[in-house]
């Protein structure tokens, strides 16, 4: 499967936003075309360009992050149901430590749902850990949150790392 990250643009807003609501029913929808005008963030998105699809691209994930100064924050990364497993979230994982670092960032910060135990895993095997947990932080069902952050993502080894773990991803998604 040949999956491209590249940054969102104005023209992918509806799908990102219905991939968003797929994955996210509970939570209010994010003002993305905002988001595309603010500085501290990027939104970059997961394609698929399909063989047969003439060169058609179709957007299969996507994540968004904010950096400020030297810290930053991701604040969304979906995959859509039927691409899960193929590690399309590792690649956009990735793609967002990359542009982040690209930028400055020396650590990345993030909320997840304590039952989400899928995302907790993809965080830890790239470096997060548990800082702490905001009680009753998700409106919809009263779940804690478990803020996670990795530390000293733009040190040597740390890039060295997430080059290796590009590797393996790729070729792990070549397979599909
Ligand atoms: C979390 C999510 C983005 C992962 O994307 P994905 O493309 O399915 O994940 P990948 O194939 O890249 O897998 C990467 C790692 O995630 C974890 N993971 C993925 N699927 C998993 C599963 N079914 N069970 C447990 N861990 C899983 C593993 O650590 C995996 O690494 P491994 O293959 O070496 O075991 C995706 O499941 C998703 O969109 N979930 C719904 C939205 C969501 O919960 N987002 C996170 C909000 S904080």
């Amino acid at each position: 499967m040949d999956v491209r990250i590249r940054h969102m643009t104005e023209s992918d807003i509806p799908v990102v936003s219905k991939l968003e609501a797929e994955a996210f029913p509970e939570d209010a929808p994010t003002p993305l075309q905002k988001e595309l005008e603010n500085r501290l963030a990027s939104y970059l998105v997961a394609c698929y360009v399909s063989p047969a699809g003439k060169g058609a691209e179709v957007i299969t994930g996507y994540c968004g992050v904010w950096l400020v100064l030297d810290e930053s924050h991701l604040l969304s990364i979906a995959v859509k149901a039927e691409y899960r497993g193929r590690s399309i979230g590792e690649l956009l994982l990735l793609s967002a430590l990359d542009d982040v670092i690209s930028r400055g960032a020396e650590s990345m910060f993030l909320e997840v749902r304590i039952s989400n135990t899928t995302a907790r895993s993809l965080y830890e095997k790239y470096g997060f850990t548990r800082l702490g947990v905001r009680r009753g932080y998700y409106a919809d069902n009263n779940e804690d949150a478990v803020v996670m952050a990795a530390s000293g993502i733009n040190e040597p080894s740390y890039i060295e790392f997430l080059a290796a773990r590009r590797m393996v991803a790729a070729g792990k998604l070549r397979e599909y």
